[in-house]
Protein backbone atom coordinates (compact mmCIF):
# COMPACT_ATOMS: atom_id res chain seq x y z
CA UNK A 1 0.00 0.00 0.00
CA UNK A 2 0.87 3.61 -1.01
CA UNK A 3 2.38 5.27 2.80
CA UNK A 4 1.60 8.92 3.11
CA UNK A 5 3.43 11.27 5.76
CA UNK A 6 1.70 13.10 8.65
CA UNK A 7 2.91 16.48 7.97
CA UNK A 8 3.84 18.83 10.28
CA UNK A 9 4.89 22.59 9.39
CA UNK A 10 6.23 24.60 12.07
CA UNK A 11 5.87 28.72 10.81
CA UNK A 12 6.13 31.91 11.87
CA UNK A 13 7.11 35.32 9.59
CA UNK A 14 8.45 36.58 13.20
CA UNK A 15 12.68 35.56 13.01
CA UNK A 16 14.10 34.51 15.99
CA UNK A 17 10.64 32.74 17.88
CA UNK A 18 12.25 29.61 17.98
CA UNK A 19 11.08 27.92 14.62
CA UNK A 20 14.21 25.67 14.11
CA UNK A 21 14.62 24.65 17.91
CA UNK A 22 11.08 23.36 18.03
CA UNK A 23 11.55 21.89 14.62
CA UNK A 24 14.52 19.83 15.18
CA UNK A 25 13.54 19.06 19.25
CA UNK A 26 10.81 17.83 17.92
CA UNK A 27 11.75 15.58 15.51
CA UNK A 28 14.00 13.93 17.80
CA UNK A 29 11.70 13.79 20.34
CA UNK A 30 8.85 12.37 18.15
CA UNK A 31 11.63 9.56 17.44
CA UNK A 32 13.07 8.95 21.01
CA UNK A 33 8.96 8.48 21.76
CA UNK A 34 8.13 6.02 19.39
CA UNK A 35 10.76 4.50 17.81
CA UNK A 36 8.90 2.90 15.25
CA UNK A 37 7.86 5.91 13.74
CA UNK A 38 10.27 7.43 10.77
CA UNK A 39 10.60 11.16 11.64
CA UNK A 40 11.99 12.91 8.14
CA UNK A 41 13.00 16.58 8.51
CA UNK A 42 13.83 19.51 6.03
CA UNK A 43 14.00 23.26 6.22
CA UNK A 44 13.89 26.31 3.66
CA UNK A 45 15.76 27.67 5.49
CA UNK A 46 19.67 28.12 4.45
CA UNK A 47 21.06 28.50 8.14
CA UNK A 48 22.31 24.76 7.63
CA UNK A 49 21.02 23.78 11.10
CA UNK A 50 19.06 20.52 10.25
CA UNK A 51 22.44 19.20 8.90
CA UNK A 52 24.75 20.40 11.52
CA UNK A 53 22.15 18.79 14.09
CA UNK A 54 21.54 15.44 12.19
CA UNK A 55 24.66 14.66 9.95
CA UNK A 56 26.90 11.90 10.29
CA UNK A 57 29.05 12.63 7.68
CA UNK A 58 29.84 15.37 5.96
CA UNK A 59 28.36 16.58 3.01
CA UNK A 60 30.03 15.32 -0.22
CA UNK A 61 28.08 16.70 -3.41
CA UNK A 62 25.03 19.21 -3.52
CA UNK A 63 22.69 16.69 -5.48
CA UNK A 64 21.00 15.34 -2.16
CA UNK A 65 19.10 18.14 -1.10
CA UNK A 66 16.30 20.04 -0.35
CA UNK A 67 16.63 21.92 -3.92
CA UNK A 68 16.62 18.38 -5.27
CA UNK A 69 13.38 17.18 -4.05
CA UNK A 70 12.02 20.79 -5.13
CA UNK A 71 13.21 19.72 -8.06
CA UNK A 72 11.49 16.34 -8.43
CA UNK A 73 14.11 14.03 -7.07
CA UNK A 74 12.28 11.08 -5.68
CA UNK A 75 11.71 11.51 -1.54
CA UNK A 76 14.08 8.10 -1.42
CA UNK A 77 17.51 9.63 -2.95
CA UNK A 78 17.18 12.89 -1.05
CA UNK A 79 16.23 11.65 2.33
CA UNK A 80 19.52 10.16 4.48
CA UNK A 81 19.10 8.25 7.55
CA UNK A 82 20.69 10.58 10.66
CA UNK A 83 21.84 10.88 13.92
CA UNK A 84 19.33 9.86 16.53
CA UNK A 85 17.68 7.60 13.64
CA UNK A 86 16.25 10.94 12.15
CA UNK A 87 15.90 10.85 8.39
CA UNK A 88 16.48 14.48 7.32
CA UNK A 89 17.38 16.19 3.76
CA UNK A 90 20.25 18.50 3.61
CA UNK A 91 19.59 22.03 3.27
CA UNK A 92 20.36 24.38 0.05
CA UNK A 93 21.40 28.33 -0.38
CA UNK A 94 19.75 27.75 -3.55
CA UNK A 95 16.22 27.86 -3.43
CA UNK A 96 15.59 31.27 -5.07
CA UNK A 97 14.93 29.55 -8.80
CA UNK A 98 12.16 27.21 -6.82
CA UNK A 99 10.03 30.06 -6.62
CA UNK A 100 9.30 29.95 -10.02
CA UNK A 101 8.49 26.55 -10.26
CA UNK A 102 6.10 26.84 -7.36
CA UNK A 103 3.65 29.06 -8.67
CA UNK A 104 0.72 26.75 -7.36
CA UNK A 105 0.07 26.04 -3.77
CA UNK A 106 -0.26 22.54 -3.72
CA UNK A 107 2.84 21.28 -5.29
CA UNK A 108 4.45 20.16 -2.09
CA UNK A 109 1.29 18.46 -0.65
CA UNK A 110 1.54 16.13 -4.08
CA UNK A 111 5.37 15.65 -4.10
CA UNK A 112 4.81 14.63 -0.31
CA UNK A 113 1.89 12.50 -1.54
CA UNK A 114 3.75 10.88 -4.29
CA UNK A 115 6.85 10.66 -2.49
CA UNK A 116 6.27 7.17 -0.84
CA UNK A 117 7.62 8.77 2.71
CA UNK A 118 6.11 7.54 5.64
CA UNK A 119 5.30 8.52 9.17
CA UNK A 120 5.84 12.08 10.11
CA UNK A 121 7.54 14.60 8.15
CA UNK A 122 8.84 18.20 9.66
CA UNK A 123 8.67 21.09 8.05
CA UNK A 124 11.19 23.84 9.13
CA UNK A 125 10.19 27.10 7.01
CA UNK A 126 12.26 30.70 6.41
CA UNK A 127 10.63 34.17 8.51
CA UNK A 128 8.47 34.75 5.57
CA UNK A 129 4.88 33.85 4.12
CA UNK A 130 6.55 33.14 0.51
CA UNK A 131 5.34 30.71 -2.00
CA UNK A 132 7.86 27.39 -0.33
CA UNK A 133 6.61 28.54 3.29
CA UNK A 134 2.38 28.70 1.60
CA UNK A 135 3.02 25.26 0.13
CA UNK A 136 4.46 24.10 3.29
CA UNK A 137 1.47 25.56 5.40
CA UNK A 138 -1.09 23.60 2.90
CA UNK A 139 0.21 20.42 2.79
CA UNK A 140 0.71 20.35 6.73
CA UNK A 141 -1.87 17.95 8.61
CA UNK A 142 -0.78 20.59 11.75
CA UNK A 143 0.58 23.94 11.42
CA UNK A 144 2.51 25.46 15.08
CA UNK A 145 3.26 28.71 14.86
CA UNK A 146 5.52 29.97 17.70
CA UNK A 147 4.53 33.00 19.22
CA UNK A 148 6.82 34.89 21.55
CA UNK A 149 5.62 37.88 22.25
CA UNK A 150 2.67 40.82 20.92
CA UNK A 151 4.65 41.56 17.31
CA UNK A 152 4.59 38.14 16.46
CA UNK A 153 1.03 37.27 17.76
CA UNK A 154 0.25 39.97 15.64
CA UNK A 155 1.75 38.62 12.23
CA UNK A 156 -0.16 35.41 12.57
CA UNK A 157 -3.14 37.10 11.19
CA UNK A 158 -0.91 36.73 7.29
CA UNK A 159 -1.03 32.94 8.24
CA UNK A 160 -4.99 32.59 8.80
CA UNK A 161 -5.62 35.29 6.21
CA UNK A 162 -3.99 32.56 3.82
CA UNK A 163 -6.50 29.99 4.74
CA UNK A 164 -9.02 32.32 4.75
CA UNK A 165 -8.44 33.52 1.12
CA UNK A 166 -7.96 30.27 -0.25
CA UNK A 167 -10.92 28.81 2.04
CA UNK A 168 -9.09 26.27 3.63
CA UNK A 169 -10.17 24.51 7.26
CA UNK A 170 -7.95 26.61 10.02
CA UNK A 171 -8.58 23.74 11.98
CA UNK A 172 -4.46 22.75 11.43
CA UNK A 173 -3.49 25.56 12.73
CA UNK A 174 -2.16 25.94 16.40
CA UNK A 175 -0.12 29.10 18.60
CA UNK A 176 2.08 27.82 20.43
CA UNK A 177 3.82 30.22 23.26
CA UNK A 178 7.87 29.83 22.66
CA UNK A 179 10.32 31.52 24.45
CA UNK A 180 8.46 32.42 27.79
CA UNK A 181 10.41 33.82 30.31
CA UNK A 182 8.96 33.03 33.54
CA UNK A 183 10.58 35.59 35.74
CA UNK A 184 8.38 37.99 34.34
CA UNK A 185 4.98 38.18 36.37
CA UNK A 186 2.15 41.00 35.58
CA UNK A 187 -0.44 42.12 38.63
CA UNK A 188 -3.94 40.77 37.78
CA UNK A 189 -5.32 38.04 35.70
CA UNK A 190 -2.78 37.67 33.04
CA UNK A 191 -0.16 36.61 35.53
CA UNK A 192 2.56 35.79 33.27
CA UNK A 193 3.48 35.96 29.75
CA UNK A 194 2.37 33.03 28.60
CA UNK A 195 -1.24 33.11 29.75
CA UNK A 196 -1.51 36.85 28.43
CA UNK A 197 -0.49 35.65 24.89
CA UNK A 198 -2.86 32.96 25.02
CA UNK A 199 -5.77 35.13 26.09
CA UNK A 200 -5.24 37.75 23.37
CA UNK A 201 -4.58 34.76 20.93
CA UNK A 202 -7.98 32.97 21.81
CA UNK A 203 -9.86 36.48 21.66
CA UNK A 204 -8.60 36.54 17.82
CA UNK A 205 -9.88 33.20 17.65
CA UNK A 206 -7.20 31.76 17.23
CA UNK A 207 -6.26 28.37 18.50
CA UNK A 208 -3.50 28.14 20.81
CA UNK A 209 -2.13 24.90 22.34
CA UNK A 210 -1.93 24.32 26.09
CA UNK A 211 1.60 23.81 26.51
CA UNK A 212 4.55 26.16 26.06
CA UNK A 213 8.22 26.39 25.52
CA UNK A 214 9.99 28.51 28.32
CA UNK A 215 12.86 30.43 27.98
CA UNK A 216 16.25 28.90 29.06
CA UNK A 217 19.63 29.80 29.03
CA UNK A 218 20.71 26.63 28.91
CA UNK A 219 18.92 25.45 26.07
CA UNK A 220 20.52 28.65 24.35
CA UNK A 221 23.41 27.88 24.77
CA UNK A 222 23.17 24.19 22.61
CA UNK A 223 24.25 26.05 19.93
CA UNK A 224 27.16 27.65 21.27
CA UNK A 225 30.11 25.25 22.18
CA UNK A 226 33.67 24.67 20.65
CA UNK A 227 32.95 21.42 18.87
CA UNK A 228 30.29 24.11 16.32
CA UNK A 229 27.76 21.65 16.93
CA UNK A 230 23.74 21.80 18.02
CA UNK A 231 22.87 19.49 20.65
CA UNK A 232 19.32 18.58 21.50
CA UNK A 233 17.50 19.10 24.62
CA UNK A 234 16.60 15.22 24.75
CA UNK A 235 20.56 14.56 25.16
CA UNK A 236 21.48 17.83 26.43
CA UNK A 237 19.53 19.85 28.62
CA UNK A 238 17.64 16.65 30.34
CA UNK A 239 17.50 18.98 33.25
CA UNK A 240 15.37 22.00 32.12
CA UNK A 241 11.71 22.55 32.26
CA UNK A 242 11.77 22.90 28.54
CA UNK A 243 12.37 19.01 28.17
CA UNK A 244 8.97 18.06 30.18
CA UNK A 245 7.47 21.03 27.76
CA UNK A 246 8.98 18.97 24.52
CA UNK A 247 7.71 15.59 26.07
CA UNK A 248 4.03 17.01 26.43
CA UNK A 249 3.90 18.67 23.02
CA UNK A 250 5.05 15.46 21.32
CA UNK A 251 2.55 12.94 22.94
CA UNK A 252 0.07 16.06 22.18
CA UNK A 253 0.73 15.40 18.67
CA UNK A 254 1.07 11.64 18.67
CA UNK A 255 -2.11 11.46 19.73
CA UNK A 256 -3.28 13.67 16.64
CA UNK A 257 -1.21 11.35 14.21
CA UNK A 258 -2.63 8.06 16.07
CA UNK A 259 -6.36 9.95 15.62
CA UNK A 260 -5.42 10.72 12.25
CA UNK A 261 -7.01 7.90 9.50
CA UNK A 262 -6.43 9.97 6.34
CA UNK A 263 -3.32 12.52 6.23
CA UNK A 264 -3.51 15.84 4.12
CA UNK A 265 -1.66 13.96 1.72
CA UNK A 266 -3.78 10.68 1.39
CA UNK A 267 -6.81 12.86 0.91
CA UNK A 268 -4.84 14.96 -1.48
CA UNK A 269 -3.78 12.39 -3.53
CA UNK A 270 -7.06 10.40 -3.35
CA UNK A 271 -8.51 13.37 -4.83
CA UNK A 272 -5.78 13.69 -7.93
CA UNK A 273 -6.32 9.70 -8.96
CA UNK A 274 -10.41 10.58 -8.84
CA UNK A 275 -9.53 13.32 -11.05
CA UNK A 276 -6.96 11.41 -13.17
CA UNK A 277 -9.95 8.77 -13.09
CA UNK A 278 -12.64 11.14 -14.38
CA UNK A 279 -10.19 12.51 -16.83
CA UNK A 280 -9.80 9.15 -18.81
CA UNK A 281 -13.48 7.91 -18.33
CA UNK A 282 -14.16 11.40 -20.83
CA UNK A 283 -11.58 10.79 -22.56
CA UNK A 284 -12.67 6.86 -23.30
CA UNK A 285 -16.60 8.41 -23.24
CA UNK A 286 -15.19 10.91 -26.12
CA UNK A 287 -13.03 8.12 -28.23
CA UNK A 288 -16.19 6.09 -28.29
CA UNK A 289 -18.98 8.09 -30.49
CA UNK A 290 -16.53 8.46 -33.39
CA UNK A 291 -17.33 8.18 -36.90
CA UNK A 292 -16.18 4.65 -38.27
CA UNK A 293 -15.53 6.29 -42.12
CA UNK A 294 -13.78 9.65 -43.08
CA UNK A 295 -17.23 11.19 -44.44
CA UNK A 296 -15.55 12.68 -47.32
CA UNK A 297 -13.44 9.51 -48.60
CA UNK A 298 -16.39 6.99 -46.62
CA UNK A 299 -13.42 4.77 -46.10
CA UNK A 300 -13.45 3.01 -42.74
CA UNK A 301 -10.89 4.48 -40.62
CA UNK A 302 -9.58 1.68 -39.27
CA UNK A 303 -8.58 -0.05 -42.31
CA UNK A 304 -7.16 3.44 -43.92
CA UNK A 305 -5.91 4.94 -40.89
CA UNK A 306 -2.85 6.70 -41.89
CA UNK A 307 -3.26 10.78 -42.70
CA UNK A 308 -6.06 11.34 -39.80
CA UNK A 309 -5.39 14.78 -39.76
CA UNK A 310 -8.50 16.55 -39.21
CA UNK A 311 -10.94 16.23 -36.28
CA UNK A 312 -14.49 17.36 -36.97
CA UNK A 313 -17.75 17.69 -34.85
CA UNK A 314 -21.23 19.44 -35.57
CA UNK A 315 -22.95 21.85 -33.59
CA UNK A 316 -25.05 19.61 -31.54
CA UNK A 317 -22.07 16.60 -31.12
CA UNK A 318 -24.13 14.24 -32.92
CA UNK A 319 -21.62 13.24 -35.43
CA UNK A 320 -17.38 13.49 -34.84
CA UNK A 321 -14.84 11.99 -36.22
CA UNK A 322 -11.83 12.19 -37.96
CA UNK A 323 -10.94 12.97 -41.98
CA UNK A 324 -7.93 12.42 -43.98
CA UNK A 325 -6.06 15.58 -44.77
CA UNK A 326 -6.23 14.89 -48.13
CA UNK A 327 -10.10 14.53 -48.21
CA UNK A 328 -10.11 17.79 -46.23
CA UNK A 329 -7.57 19.57 -48.82
CA UNK A 330 -8.97 18.51 -52.19
CA UNK A 331 -12.57 19.49 -50.63
CA UNK A 332 -11.47 23.01 -49.46
CA UNK A 333 -9.54 23.28 -53.09
CA UNK A 334 -12.73 23.01 -55.13
CA UNK A 335 -15.70 24.06 -52.11
CA UNK A 336 -13.42 27.72 -52.16
CA UNK A 337 -11.32 27.92 -55.72
CA UNK A 338 -13.72 26.06 -57.54
CA UNK A 339 -10.98 23.48 -58.92
CA UNK A 340 -11.56 20.65 -60.67
CA UNK A 341 -9.22 17.69 -59.55
CA UNK A 342 -8.34 17.39 -63.16
CA UNK A 343 -6.94 20.50 -63.62
CA UNK A 344 -3.21 20.53 -64.11
CA UNK A 345 -2.80 23.04 -61.21
CA UNK A 346 -4.87 21.12 -58.91
CA UNK A 347 -1.97 19.80 -57.38
CA UNK A 348 -0.06 22.71 -56.23
CA UNK A 349 -2.96 24.62 -54.86
CA UNK A 350 -4.04 21.77 -52.93
CA UNK A 351 -0.56 21.97 -51.40
CA UNK A 352 -1.41 25.71 -50.54
CA UNK A 353 -4.73 24.77 -49.22
CA UNK A 354 -3.59 22.10 -46.77
CA UNK A 355 -0.71 24.26 -45.81
CA UNK A 356 -3.14 26.79 -44.44
CA UNK A 357 -6.02 24.63 -43.70
CA UNK A 358 -3.43 22.81 -40.76
CA UNK A 359 -3.20 26.19 -39.01
CA UNK A 360 -6.78 27.05 -39.67
CA UNK A 361 -10.19 25.80 -37.81
CA UNK A 362 -12.82 25.68 -40.52
CA UNK A 363 -16.39 26.82 -39.86
CA UNK A 364 -19.07 25.25 -42.16
CA UNK A 365 -22.43 26.66 -42.01
CA UNK A 366 -24.71 25.55 -44.96
CA UNK A 367 -27.91 27.96 -45.60
CA UNK A 368 -30.39 26.38 -47.13
CA UNK A 369 -32.55 28.99 -48.30
CA UNK A 370 -36.24 28.50 -50.38
CA UNK A 371 -34.31 29.56 -53.84
CA UNK A 372 -30.45 29.01 -53.13
CA UNK A 373 -28.02 27.13 -51.18
CA UNK A 374 -24.85 28.41 -49.95
CA UNK A 375 -22.09 27.49 -47.77
CA UNK A 376 -20.79 30.36 -45.34
CA UNK A 377 -17.10 29.13 -44.86
CA UNK A 378 -14.78 30.53 -41.92
CA UNK A 379 -11.31 29.67 -40.76
CA UNK A 380 -10.58 30.82 -36.94
CA UNK A 381 -7.35 30.51 -35.79
CA UNK A 382 -7.21 28.62 -32.39
CA UNK A 383 -8.06 31.87 -30.35
CA UNK A 384 -11.04 32.00 -31.55
CA UNK A 385 -9.99 35.36 -33.66
CA UNK A 386 -11.72 34.89 -37.87
CA UNK A 387 -9.28 35.06 -40.72
CA UNK A 388 -11.17 34.47 -43.56
CA UNK A 389 -14.84 33.75 -44.85
CA UNK A 390 -16.37 33.11 -47.98
CA UNK A 391 -19.66 32.92 -49.48
CA UNK A 392 -19.87 29.31 -51.59
CA UNK A 393 -22.75 28.79 -53.87
CA UNK A 394 -24.51 25.04 -53.63
CA UNK A 395 -26.11 24.53 -56.69
CA UNK A 396 -27.98 21.55 -56.28
CA UNK A 397 -27.43 20.91 -52.65
CA UNK A 398 -30.99 20.51 -52.61
CA UNK A 399 -31.90 18.68 -55.41
CA UNK A 400 -29.32 15.84 -54.09
CA UNK A 401 -27.34 16.64 -57.62
CA UNK A 402 -23.65 15.85 -57.27
CA UNK A 403 -22.07 17.78 -60.33
CA UNK A 404 -18.48 16.52 -59.60
CA UNK A 405 -16.92 19.96 -58.19
CA UNK A 406 -18.46 20.08 -55.05
CA UNK A 407 -18.89 16.52 -54.58
CA UNK A 408 -16.82 15.95 -51.17
CA UNK A 409 -18.50 19.04 -50.04
CA UNK A 410 -21.69 17.63 -50.46
CA UNK A 411 -20.95 14.11 -49.13
CA UNK A 412 -19.65 16.08 -45.58
CA UNK A 413 -22.56 18.05 -45.27
CA UNK A 414 -25.03 15.56 -46.15
CA UNK A 415 -23.22 12.44 -43.73
CA UNK A 416 -22.18 14.86 -41.17
CA UNK A 417 -25.57 16.73 -40.61
CA UNK A 418 -28.47 15.01 -42.29
CA UNK A 419 -31.86 15.22 -40.94
CA UNK A 420 -34.42 13.12 -41.54
CA UNK A 421 -36.20 13.19 -45.28
CA UNK A 422 -32.70 13.87 -46.58
CA UNK A 423 -32.78 17.34 -45.44
CA UNK A 424 -30.19 19.12 -42.79
CA UNK A 425 -30.30 19.56 -39.65
CA UNK A 426 -32.09 23.00 -38.69
CA UNK A 427 -29.02 25.82 -38.25
CA UNK A 428 -26.75 22.75 -37.53
CA UNK A 429 -23.36 23.26 -38.64
CA UNK A 430 -19.51 21.70 -38.04
CA UNK A 431 -16.35 22.45 -37.33
CA UNK A 432 -13.23 21.50 -38.43
CA UNK A 433 -10.02 20.91 -36.34
CA UNK A 434 -6.34 20.48 -37.61
CA UNK A 435 -4.82 17.34 -35.75
CA UNK A 436 -1.60 15.30 -35.57
CA UNK A 437 -1.90 12.62 -38.03
CA UNK A 438 0.99 10.55 -35.80
CA UNK A 439 -1.28 10.46 -33.08
CA UNK A 440 -5.12 12.08 -33.63
CA UNK A 441 -6.40 10.74 -30.98
CA UNK A 442 -4.82 13.32 -28.35
CA UNK A 443 -7.15 16.12 -29.34
CA UNK A 444 -9.72 13.92 -27.15
CA UNK A 445 -7.72 13.84 -24.57
CA UNK A 446 -9.05 16.53 -21.36
CA UNK A 447 -6.79 19.58 -21.56
CA UNK A 448 -6.71 19.41 -25.96
CA UNK A 449 -10.46 18.69 -25.97
CA UNK A 450 -10.63 21.86 -23.29
CA UNK A 451 -9.98 24.26 -26.25
CA UNK A 452 -12.67 22.15 -28.92
CA UNK A 453 -15.28 23.11 -26.47
CA UNK A 454 -14.63 26.27 -25.63
CA UNK A 455 -14.20 27.38 -29.61
CA UNK A 456 -17.37 25.54 -30.25
CA UNK A 457 -19.46 27.81 -27.76
CA UNK A 458 -17.61 30.58 -29.56
CA UNK A 459 -19.02 29.46 -32.94
CA UNK A 460 -22.34 28.84 -31.49
CA UNK A 461 -22.45 32.66 -30.12
CA UNK A 462 -20.95 33.67 -33.55
CA UNK A 463 -23.07 31.54 -35.46
CA UNK A 464 -26.43 32.79 -33.28
CA UNK A 465 -25.22 36.83 -34.00
CA UNK A 466 -25.35 35.88 -37.59
CA UNK A 467 -28.70 34.42 -38.29
N1 LIG B 1 13.57 27.57 24.71
C1 LIG B 1 14.58 28.38 24.43
N2 LIG B 1 15.27 29.00 25.41
C2 LIG B 1 16.27 29.83 25.15
N3 LIG B 1 16.70 30.12 23.94
C3 LIG B 1 16.07 29.55 22.91
C4 LIG B 1 14.97 28.65 23.08
N4 LIG B 1 14.53 28.26 21.86
C5 LIG B 1 15.31 28.88 20.98
N5 LIG B 1 16.22 29.64 21.58
C6 LIG B 1 17.24 30.48 20.95
O1 LIG B 1 16.59 31.53 20.25
C7 LIG B 1 17.27 31.82 19.03
C8 LIG B 1 16.32 31.69 17.87
O2 LIG B 1 15.87 30.38 17.79
P1 LIG B 1 15.59 29.67 16.42
O3 LIG B 1 16.76 29.74 15.53
O4 LIG B 1 15.06 28.34 16.73
O5 LIG B 1 14.45 30.63 15.87
P2 LIG B 1 13.85 30.69 14.41
O6 LIG B 1 12.46 31.15 14.56
O7 LIG B 1 14.09 29.45 13.69
O8 LIG B 1 14.72 31.84 13.76
P3 LIG B 1 14.73 32.21 12.19
O9 LIG B 1 13.46 32.93 11.97
O10 LIG B 1 15.94 33.11 12.08
O11 LIG B 1 14.84 30.95 11.45
C9 LIG B 1 18.42 30.84 18.97
O12 LIG B 1 19.58 31.45 19.43
C10 LIG B 1 18.03 29.72 19.93
O13 LIG B 1 19.12 29.10 20.52
MG1 LIG C 1 14.99 29.05 11.80
ZN1 LIG D 1 -11.06 10.29 -46.59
Amino acid sequence: MHAYPYTITISSEKGGVGKTTLATNLAIYLKAMHEDLPVTIFSFDNHFTIDKMFELQKRTDDSHDVHALLMGAKAGEVVETGQYGVGFIRSSTELGDIHERFKGPMTLTKMLAESGISGIVIIDTRPDLNILTQNALYAADRVLIPVKDLPSLENCKNIFALFDQRGIDKKSLALLPCLIDERIKFEGIFKDQKTLLRAIAVNRGYRCLDSYISKSPKVESLNTNPDGKIYPILTHARGTEVHGQFMEITRDLLRSVDATKETRACLYHTWLLEKEAHKKESYLARLEGLAERCLICGAVLAEAPDDRSFYFETSDRSARGFLHGNCVSSMLCSTLYGMEENDPAFGSARALVADKATRAVSLLLPRIGSSECRLDYRQFNMSGEQLLQKNVEMPGFDAGIFNGLHDRLYLLLNEALAGFEGTLRKESWLSVYPVDPANPETVLHEESYKAIHRLQKHFAEEVRQSI
